[in-house]
């Protein structure tokens, strides 16, 4: 089976393509590399022995993703590419939603051109919005996110339901993320923002390797045991692999049809303040840290219900935080630049 993966060379992505590389997948890989290098590609392909063929392309490029299709025999997208700094996304809004909401219409046009039907859509917690009670339950409404990064989610989930109505055959899955963090065992793989880090752990890594002087924790003052925000962290190889699950799902039950979200997470809420002394830790190093203001649009805590992947994708998150804050210090250790030369 044949499956394209947008956004594949970044950090979820390639850790997916490796996934799907170790089950016997062949992988398309279609990615404009606007945040990530294609040596991610490259060292996938040393770790599995196997290489993903990789299309440079944009996703919002009808004629490009209509070569692509009709070239390749894909049986089901995976879908990542999408922008995905949330304070960005309210300074450039319309970036967001053109590549975001639009490069989606785009893809799911030319896939229903080419009658491809299974599609599996990289989605967030945010969708749940400021108005539903934690823990998250995929029955819950979808909420009003605080930034237009997480209204372009909703409105993707909103045009998934959509398609599905306008055509019985689409079968969308909306896997709904909430913290990915770590690496590969390996080392060799691993999250490479580019500029300053938007999420925390990526953040306290650079610290670590001294190339940035110290850590902010936003607000200790939330209602919450250590007065942190309280996030639901999972590794990044237990969401790659949820991917892997959702798609052994679709195959096996051939008779679904429509649209059907899983939340991937642990079920478990950590404070900021629990991953700096998790990863102080593991790694023995000293994270210096200063208490800043809140941040605008932080919840104090969410976490998942993880229920329903599980009983149904037979999927739960295995790694545990220890594993999470060793992985991530042996990719940066070991890449204090990330990919770069
Ligand atoms: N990392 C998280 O914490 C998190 C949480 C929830 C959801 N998500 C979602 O998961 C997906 C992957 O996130 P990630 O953390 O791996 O981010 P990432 O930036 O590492 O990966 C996104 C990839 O998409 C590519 N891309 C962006 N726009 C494109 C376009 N128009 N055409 C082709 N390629 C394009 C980028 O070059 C990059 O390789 C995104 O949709 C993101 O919104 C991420």
């Amino acid at each position: 089976m044949k499956i394209l993966v947008t956004g594949g060379a970044g950090y979820i992505g390639s850790h997916t393509v490796l996934c799907l590389l170790e089950q016997g997948y062949d992988v398309v890989v279609v990615d404009n590399l606007c945040n990530a290098s294609e040596e991610s590609l490259r060292r996938v392909a040393t770790i599995t022995g196997k290489a993903a063929t990789f299309i440079q392309a944009d996703i919002r490029d009808t004629i490009a993703l209509d070569a692509i299709f009709e070239q390749q025999q894909v049986s089901a997208v995976i879908h990542f590419a999408a922008l995905k700094a949330v304070g960005e996304s309210s300074v450039i809004p319309l970036s967001y939603y053109e590549n975001n909401v639009a490069g989606t219409v785009n893809l799911l046009e030319v896939m229903q051109k080419h009658e491809v039907k299974n599609f599996i859509f990289s989605s967030s917690a945010t969708v749940y919005g400021e108005a539903n009670a934690v823990p998250y339950k995929e029955d819950m409404p979808l909420g009003n996110p605080s930034s237009p990064y997480g209204t372009s989610k909703v409105m993707v989930e909103k045009i998934m339901m959509d398609v599905v109505n306008a055509n019985p055959q689409f079968r969308g899955v909306s896997l709904r993320y909430f913290n990915p963090i770590g690496a590969h065992e390996s080392g060799m793989i691993g999250e490479d923002p580019k500029g300053i880090p938007n999420n925390l752990l990526p953040f306290v890594a650079q610290v670590a390797v001294g190339k940035r002087e110290k850590l902010s924790i936003f607000g200790d003052d939330y209602p919450t045991e250590d007065g942190t925000c309280e996030r639901d962290y999972l590794h990044v190889m237990d969401l790659a692999e949820g991917h892997v699950a959702a798609l052994n799902w679709l195959n096996k039950e051939q008779s679904f049809t429509g649209f059907e979200a899983f939340n991937l997470g642990t079920g478990n809420g950590t404070s900021v303040l629990a991953i700096v002394n998790a990863f102080e830790q593991a790694t023995k190093v000293n994270i210096p840290y200063q208490i800043s203001p809140r941040r605008a649009g932080d919840l104090p805590a969410f976490w998942a219900n993880a229920e329903k992947a599980k009983t149904a994708l037979g999927w739960t998150a295995k790694r545990d935080l220890t594993t999470m804050m060793e992985d991530t210090w042996r990719w940066q250790s070991g890449n204090p630049d990330g990919y770069a030369e």
